[in-house]
């Protein structure tokens, strides 16, 4: 069978602000219909790179692929691809106006008809669990209610990558495994690649097939799902994830600064 086509490849990515370094020589190939969880301290970058993949940031240095297509040339229309992706951040961004009208916004911009729309947000809705709430005021939704609005409006545009920064931050438990469930079931059910930040390693290891760390702005270690119990090589990864180097597997890997 031929090798699929990653979602997103990134060559040789940098991103400097004023002299500083944000980020630094990442390279990567994102497989497309996978949850891929991207890990790392505060500041490592992570948050920078997500708005890199959503094409809301050009990197200084590098490329970027979406769908093949280069996103870095100058000479490609953007609008096309940043359609096929949805950046939820960890303070979802709602209109004034009601939950319906909120989820439908999208759809408006992409000039669907009025009785399409209206199915399909009602699909969505639903689909979150907030059938019921249509006519709710977004600025009475609790923390929860707003991010799974959030999800529900990115869900209706059918997106081929939903991005997610620290999606359950501040959450209660049960609102956290419900989040989760239906990001798996987005997932699962239309095959919407998942690229996640998350600093609930927990939460990372219940939902990702594939993992990134990202260390002072560069990607130093990638794994899949239970590959890290053998496999880490890099003490910051160690650490990150097990709480310092002496409580990790035993390893003889780099250091890696
Ligand atoms: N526009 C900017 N100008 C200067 N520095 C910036 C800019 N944007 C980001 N940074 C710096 O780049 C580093 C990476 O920021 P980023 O927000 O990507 O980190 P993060 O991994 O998401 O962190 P956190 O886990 O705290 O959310 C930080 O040190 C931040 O201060
Ligand atoms: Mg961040």
């Amino acid at each position: 069978m031929a090798e699929k086509e990653p979602l997103f490849v990134l060559e040789g990515v940098g991103y400097r602000v004023e002299g500083a370094r944000i980020l630094e020589d990442i390279s990567l190939a994102l497989e497309e219909g996978l949850i891929h969880a991207l890990l790392g301290f505060n500041g490592a970058g992570k948050t920078t790179l997500l708005r890199i993949l959503n094409l809301l940031i050009r990197p200084t240095e590098g490329r970027v692929f979406f769908l093949g297509q280069d996103a870095t040339s100058g000479s490609n229309d953007l609008l096309e691809s940043r359609r096929k992706m949805v950046l939820v951040s960890q303070d979802p961004l709602l209109f004034s106006g009601t939950v319906f009208s909120n989820v439908a916004k999208g759809l408006r911009f992409r000039g669907i008809g009025r009785a399409k729309t209206a199915k399909r947000v009602r699909e969505a809705i639903e689909f979150v669990s907030l059938a019921g709430f249509e006519d709710r005021g977004v600025h009475t939704l609790s923390g929860g209610e707003a991010r799974k609005v959030a999800l529900a409006r990115a869900l209706v545009l059918r997106p081929r990558a939903l991005l997610l920064d620290e999606p359950t931050i501040s959450l209660d438990p049960e609102s956290i495994k419900e989040l989760e469930d239906l990001v798996r079931r987005i997932n699962r059910d239309f095959r919407t690649t998942v690229f996640m930040v998350t600093h609930d390693l927990a939460q990372a290891t219940r939902m990702a097939a594939s993992f990134l760390f990202i260390h002072q702005g560069r990607i130093i270690e990638t794994w899949r799902a239970g590959d890290e119990k053998g496999g880490l090589r890099y003490e910051q990864t160690r650490r990150y994830l097990f709480g310092g180097p002496e409580n990790g597997p035993a390893q003889e890997g780099k250091t890696g600064s």
